[in-house]
């Protein structure tokens, strides 16, 4: 059984839900320009219209509020409200979150603000982006301007999501935008710079704050769990999860993303391995990243399963042939939402949220005019029966925000996988509840998964 004051939330982010992207002043970002790029993303799919949701966002919090969520993440389009990324402000861009907060909060819904969910203004990205040391300032003013506008009714932010992925898949393997192939030491000091804007941002957030505030921040990366209860397997998924691994993964490692934030240094071993790669650091730089925060949000998806081999030295277990897999092809592995918040809270020893969670299925609508999405019912209640287990075992997890309300725009992959509560026809923009939505609300209202 869940604490009653335990966060049931949904996540989403501005470009893949709202649509509306050349709509009442909105400056450009990075995903307008790369989606028009041929070749980038499936079938060239865009966000222009995606779920309409700039329009349609007083019915999606109908929506919310009948799943009986107590809280919703969603990002800002910085390029909504700052369509140069600094100077002027447009007005109607902060309006329109701002009627969408005030929606919010009349239906007892607490929002959770993701301040940067990959929306990098284009006026920025031609000024070098992160490149750019000046990004640390150009984002702390975002941070400001959005402290100042909503924090006399929102309470909690979360200044960057998955930089692993924005600076991985943006800059190294070019799969997201702006879709370059960066050399190796450009993306390090992109990650750098990312870091500082992060820190900058937090001291933002709080010197135009109203009231206090909450500040977090949520990275992903694979989880690792432990083949046996073993306390040597335990141990070897422990070092798995924070050791640093093949240059290929460095974006991936968890320990390079979070021990700057939360511990003030980069571990050790990472300096070691990457050095020659590695821009100038300094202890004002660290000072600045380690900001203190008041949570850690995590994106959860799956993880690798651990053991410890004969040499001493953690060891991974081969997935046998036809392990099962989610839509999108990654492995169902519920441990991970209890192995990844328990070693997190360890080592930072910080509340946490789990930020993302949830599935790609095959969703189709039956001949009854519903989506009957048992896969991802299963999925949901597999993954949060280990969180329940964990949060019973004494890890602090505040809160979970399923990923995602709606079906929406899944970047690269454009339209072809749907990770909705909600199916969306987006020929009709139709809402249909998929099975999973009944499941959720159902949970929410029992406090529990059974
Ligand atoms: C991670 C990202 O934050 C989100 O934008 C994406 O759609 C989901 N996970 C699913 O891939």
């Amino acid at each position: 059984m869940f604490q009653k004051n335990f966060i049931w939330g949904t996540a989403t982010s501005a470009y893949q839900i709202e649509g509306a992207t050349q709509e009442d002043g909105k400056g450009k970002h990075i995903w307008d320009v790369f989606t028009k790029e041929e070749g980038r993303i499936y079938e060239g799919h865009t966000g222009e219209i995606a779920c309409d949701h700039y329009h349609r966002f007083r019915d999606d919090v109908k929506i919310m509020k009948e799943l009986g969520l107590n809280g919703y993440r969603f990002s800002i389009d910085w390029s909504r409200v700052l369509p140069m990324g600094t100077g002027k402000v447009n007005e109607r861009g902060i309006l329109f979150y701002s009627e969408l907060v005030d929606e919010l909060l009349k239906s007892g819904i607490e929002p959770y603000i993701t301040l940067y969910h990959w929306e990098l203004p284009y006026e920025l990205y031609k000024m070098g982006g992160f490149m750019n040391k000046d990004i640390v300032e150009w984002f702390g003013e975002y941070a400001g301007l959005i402290s100042e506008r909503f924090s006399d009714r929102v309470t909690h932010f979360f200044t960057l999501n998955e930089p692993q992925c924005f600076i991985g898949l943006g800059y190294l393997n070019g799969e997201h935008a702006p879709g370059l192939k960066a050399p190796i030491q450009d993306t390090f000091l992109m990650a750098h710079n990312a870091l500082k804007a992060h820190g900058r941002a937090v001291q933002m957030l709080r010197q135009k704050a109203k009231q206090q505030i909450w500040v977090g921040y949520a990275p992903t990366g694979a989880m690792s769990y432990p083949k046996t209860k073993k306390p040597e397997d335990i141990e070897a998924a422990r070092q798995h999860l924070f050791s640093m691994q093949e240059i290929s993964n460095w974006t991936w490692n968890v320990a390079w993303w979070s021990d700057p934030v939360l511990l003030g240094h980069y571990p050790e071993e990472g300096l070691k391995l990457y050095e020659r790669y590695l821009p100038k650091i300094t202890d004002e730089d660290m000072k600045l990243i380690s900001q203190p925060i008041d949570m850690y949000g995590q994106n959860i998806y799956n993880g690798k399963c651990i053991y410890m081999g004969k040499n001493g030295k953690p060891e991974e277990v081969k997935r046998y042939e036809g392990f099962p897999t989610t839509a999108a092809g990654w492995p169902v592995t519920p441990e991970c939402l209890y192995w990844g918040p328990r070693f997190l809270q360890e080592r930072y020893h910080m509340p946490i949220y789990i930020t993302e969670n949830g599935v790609s299925c095959r969703d189709v609508i039956s001949l009854d005019k519903k989506v009957h999405d048992f896969d991802r019912i299963n999925f949901l209640q597999r993954y949060l029966k280990e969180m329940e287990r964990a949060i019973s075992d004494g890890v602090d997890i505040r809160g979970y925000f399923q990923w995602s309300l709606l079906d929406n725009f899944e970047w690269n992959q454009g339209y072809s996988q749907r990770f909705g509560l909600i199916y969306v026809d987006y020929e009709s923009q139709n809402r249909i509840w998929k099975d999973s939505a009944y499941w959720y609300q159902n949970l929410i209202k029992k406090r529990c998964c059974d």
